[in-house]
């Protein structure tokens, strides 16, 4: 739940709001004047502001400056009259989170408090890469494979750049979380990130949202919007799925990247504006190409800089170190003691094949922990709440060509594509192919080549070219 600041003159809707919010389990204190709100805020103690735009003294809008210069990262929401509006208008073209008209209702008003809470925390919470300072209390990128090793190395060259970056990966790899350390790590950290995901919102939103629009550019257009892109000028907006972005609103966002500039709805002029995007999506993009469902143009423009997340089941040696951390994490935010986990339980996360990720992982350990009655998580925790059991990871093992697909994954994100990837990949598993054949016939090179159907000179011109060593049994050789 969030600490809240209420500013407003009137002292009954300071009372209203105070008693409203705090039945909805947030902590709130209140100001009567801009004046009074400035040493509060400054106070570091809260996670939105609520304030009014016309206050005595010092009014809305350069209290809201005011407010934006001492904690450019915390969440403002607007309230408004009718005949005020104009100035809420202005303060979200500042940046302020979004405004309220009056009358407000209360459902939307507290479902926006939420989304906004949610916004300033994702800004303010520090993602570390691994490892894990000793004080985490922030979160963390776990893991020290190889593979991620790489994702950390291209975080790192990529961040403090303004490069547009295109994030990949399965469901669950944390593509989120990587924004969010792009986002901090770079240059714009102390500007706004915002986050828009083009999948939650309906197609005939994401447009006005993304844009906003002009007064009167359609029916029910009643006042200017400022759209989101405009509101977090010069900062970061992250585009997560953008894989499913209606067609149309692609060309929108590449004209974007291209001239730094939007448009709003109903306007006649582009405006510029001077923002960094990070885009998302689980999606195969080049798939999505070729049904026309995605522009190319844009698709060329995004890719520019790729990070690409491995699916967890080839993370190697990753799955203990999450399991730590994920325990560690929700015992803490439980309010229990830290109960470890046992080295079974362990080797069967490890063994299991994780299709929903990361992700996976952490519910399912978070849910054991629920369920665990004292002593370290065991094998039984979490066979009970999550279907990973030890009988599903045997099977699991006799399917071969998950097995291989994992490989190839695996051969293709951590290899730099391009030409010669698909002839490299080929070589190198003609060079296993031939050295299961040589080991199922113990090092008989004569039966290998009978089995791959190879000439034999074919076959050791091969063997010569892999380097291929094979054990040869006593008696096999011809
Ligand atoms: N390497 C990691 N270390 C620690 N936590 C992680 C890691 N990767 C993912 N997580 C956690 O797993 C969950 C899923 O990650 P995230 O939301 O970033 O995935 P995603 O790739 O955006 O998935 P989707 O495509 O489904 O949106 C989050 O709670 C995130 O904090
Ligand atoms: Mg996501």
């Amino acid at each position: 739940m969030a600490a809240i600041l209420i500013v407003d003159d009137d002292h009954h809707l300071r009372r209203s709001f105070d008693k409203l919010l705090t039945q909805d389990g947030h902590t709130v204190k209140t100001a009567s004047s801009g004046e009074a709100a400035l040493p509060l805020a400054r106070s570091g103690e809260f996670d939105l502001i609520i304030m009014d735009v016309r206050l005595p003294g010092m009014d809305g809008l350069r209290t809201f400056k005011a407010i934006r210069e001492i904690e450019p990262l915390l969440p403002v929401i607007i309230m408004t009259a009718f005949g005020t509006t104009e100035t809420a208008i202005e303060a979200t073209k500042m940046g302020a989170f979004d405004y309220m008209l009056k009358p407000f209702n209360i459902p939307e008003m507290l479902s926006l408090i939420e989304k906004a809470v949610e916004a300033g925390r994702f800004m303010r919470s520090r993602v570390e890469l691994d490892p894990v300072p000793e004080t985490d209390s922030g979160e963390a990128i776990i893991g020290r494979s190889r593979v991620m090793q790489e994702v950390y190395k291209a975080i790192g060259r990529s961040a403090s750049t303004d490069a547009t970056v295109l994030i990949r990966g399965e469901s669950g790899t944390g593509k989120e979380l990587v924004a969010r350390a792009l986002y901090q790590h770079s240059a714009r950290s102390r500007k706004p990130f915002l986050v828009i995901n083009c999948v939650a919102i309906p197609e005939t939103l994401l447009e006005s949202e993304l844009f906003g629009y002009e007064k009167g550019a359609f029916t029910g257009a009643v006042n200017r919007r400022v759209g989101r892109i405009e509101q977090a000028d010069g900062g970061t907006v992250f585009l997560d799925e953008i894989g499913d972005m209606p067609f149309g609103i692609q060309a929108k966002i590449l004209r974007l990247l291209q001239e730094r500039s939007i448009q709003r709805l109903g306007a006649r002029e582009p405006s510029p504006v001077d923002v960094r995007i990070i885009a998302a999506t689980n999606r195969n993009l080049e798939a999505a190409l070729s049904e026309g469902k995605f522009r190319e143009d844009l698709y060329y423009r995004l890719k520019v800089v790729t990070i690409s997340l491995p699916p967890l089941l080839e993370r190697e040696g990753d799955i203990p170190l999450l399991c730590e951390y994920f325990i560690r994490r929700y015992s803490k935010k439980m309010g229990v003691p830290d109960p470890g986990i046992t080295a079974e339980a362990v080797e069967m996360l490890c063994a299991y094949s994780w299709p929903g990720n990361v992700r996976e992982l952490a519910n399912a350990l978070q849910k054991a922990l629920i369920f665990n009655r004292g002593g370290p998580v065991s094998i039984e925790d979490i066979a009970r709440v999550s279907g990973i059991a030890p009988d599903r990871t045997a099977e699991k093992a006799d399917l071969p060509e998950e097995t291989i697909r994992a490989w190839i994954r695996g051969y293709l994100s951590s290899h730099e594509g391009g030409l010669s990837m698909f002839d490299s990949a080929m070589e190198q598993f003609s060079a296993m192919l031939i050295t299961e054949a040589l080991n199922l016939n113990g090092g008989n090179r004569s039966r290998a080549a009978k089995m791959l159907g190879l000439s034999r000179p074919t076959l050791m011109a091969k063997i010569e070219k892999h380097r291929i060593r094979f054990e040869t049994s006593a008696i096999s050789e011809e």
